[in-house]
């Protein structure tokens, strides 16, 4: 496959743990540890095919309305992951990176989280990006806050506004906006992800629930997107008249 038909930045919305825990009797959290092992693979994958991004969303801001022992068993699997993942991390030369409303987390996940992006801030390879406790709709109103701020301490005019400005204040200006966007489970909505950042990505739903989502399952999707002619407004060049 060349490059131009990859995907620079794949943004998965990780859904169905539930769904495949209850499908064999388990308890849902189940669901949930087995999905870190569809996470490590992914990433190995993503990091080995060397792609630039592989976006995650593992917990949204709507989340916390989950039953409590539900969201605290979520919080500890995450602190575990952070800390048992740190050798993966090295060995795939991967840099850690979280987006999302992260100062709202336990501070048990936060330590974790700085530790393991401290840790990786020098590796060069795959950009692996967990979005937590993240909502679309929240970025976009935390970044038009500190646009108000610049605006009212006299360092940007309103009419400076425009896009580039605008991402700047995103929680990742520097992540290229998704290519591919994956929902598992089958579930055909966006919940609140990177609202701004999809506009023009190619939208890919897996029947497969999170957990059984492997390597396998990723290449179905690279091999779909591989098919897509992406036009961003304009026309395919075989169209274009003199
Ligand atoms: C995705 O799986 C994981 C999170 C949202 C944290 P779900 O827990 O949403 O699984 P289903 O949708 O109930 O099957
Ligand atoms: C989306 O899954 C959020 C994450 C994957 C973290 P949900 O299961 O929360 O989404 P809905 O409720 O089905 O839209
Ligand atoms: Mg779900």
């Amino acid at each position: 496959m060349d490059d131009g038909r990859r995907p620079r930045h794949i943004a998965i919305i990780m859904d169905g743990n539930g769904r495949w825990a209850h499908s064999r009797d388990l308890p849902r959290v189940r669901g949930h540890e087995e999905g870190i092992q569809s996470v490590r693979e992914v990433a190995r994958e993503c990091a080995r095919l060397g792609l630039i991004q592989l976006t995650l969303y593992a917990f949204s801001v709507e989340n916390w309305k989950r039953p409590k022992r539900e969201v605290e068993f979520l919080m500890r699997l995450l602190e575990r992951f952070l800390v048992s993942e740190r050798e993966e991390i090295e060995e795939n030369n991967i840099r850690f990176a979280a987006i999302g409303r992260l100062h709202e987390l336990p501070s048990f996940v936060v330590d974790e989280l700085n530790r393991t992006i401290e840790m990786s801030k020098h590796n060069t390879g795959l950009t692996l990006c967990l979005a937590l406790n993240y909502g679309g709709r929240a970025e976009i109103l935390d970044a038009t806050r500190r646009i108000a701020s610049l605006v009212r301490e006299g360092k940007v005019a309103p009419e400076q506004i425009d896009e580039t400005l605008f991402e700047r204040c995103l929680y990742a200006p520097e992540m290229p906006p998704p290519d591919l966007l994956i929902r598992t489970a089958g579930e055909m909505r966006v919940s609140n992800f990177l609202l701004w950042q999809i506009s023009y990505a190619e939208i890919y739903v897996s029947s497969v629930c999170w957990p059984d989502f492997r390597r396998e399952e990723l290449h179905r999707a690279l091999e779909a997107y591989s098919k897509r002619v992406r036009k961003f407004g304009g026309l395919q060049e075989t169209n274009v008249e003199g």
